[in-house]
């Protein structure tokens, strides 16, 4: 879904990227660690400046940056000029133009909470995850987004959202695991997982 037009004033301005920079990378490089060399897929990208700190702030080679709505994608692209190392796209991510195992890293500042049918973009990005790759999240959960004064300022899906325990156990559910956690109250989390290395299949496939 969409930003509403307040939402968009909160987070396309010179304060979401200090946030981004000073209060959220800090916490999810404590969580998981840098991703040296990754390949990495930002979904929801926004104004560009998590794309920035991906490559800056965490290591990756590529960082490919997708956000729904194209007045995103044209302002990330305008504040990150021509860059080999970043390439912002517009997509949704429960149907990423991907193919299968081909992404180190995964990043989600704040994005999945927008989704309406919310564990088909864990699927996509499942599938797109490379055995071993990481997950780094921040999250905004349940509490908060069904909140009346948040109801009435900005503009979520309402039904079917989730809070940190049930985010992460739909990942675990494709065979993630947690690497640590925080949280700020009941609305608001970060966090860091990792696929499984070797796949129940492939390990039956080598004994066979
Ligand atoms: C709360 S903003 C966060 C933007 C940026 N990540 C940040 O932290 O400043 C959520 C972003 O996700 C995008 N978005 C919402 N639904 C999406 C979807 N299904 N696929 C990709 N991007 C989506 C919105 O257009 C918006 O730019």
């Amino acid at each position: 879904m969409k930003l509403n037009i307040v939402e968009k004033v909160l987070v396309n301005n010179p304060l979401r990227a200090l946030a981004q920079r000073h209060f959220e990378v800090p916490r999810l490089k404590a969580l998981g660690g840098p991703c040296p060399g990754a390949v990495a897929l930002e979904i929801g990208g926004g104004q560009g400046e998590g794309a920035r700190l991906i490559q800056s702030e965490f290591g990756a080679q590529q960082v490919i940056s997708l956000d729904l709505d194209f007045d995103m994608v044209s302002r990330a692209r305008q504040r990150l000029g021509e860059r080999d190392d970043i390439l912002c796209l517009q997509a949704d991510c429960t149907a990423l133009p991907l193919a299968d195992a081909s992404v180190d890293a995964l990043f989600d500042f704040g994005v999945v909470h927008h989704v309406p049918h919310w564990p088909a973009a864990i699927v996509e990005l499942n599938r797109v995850a490379r055995p071993g790759a990481t997950l780094y999240a921040m999250e905004v959960y349940r509490s908060l987004i069904c909140h009346p004064l948040w109801k009435r300022v900005l503009e979520h899906p309402q039904h079917n959202r989730f809070d940190q325990d049930e985010f992460i156990a739909a990942w675990q559910a494709h065979g993630w695991t947690l690497l640590g956690q925080k949280r700020l109250g009941s609305g608001l989390g970060w966090l860091a997982m990792q696929k499984e290395r070797h796949p129940a299949a492939l390990d039956k496939a080598q004994c066979a």
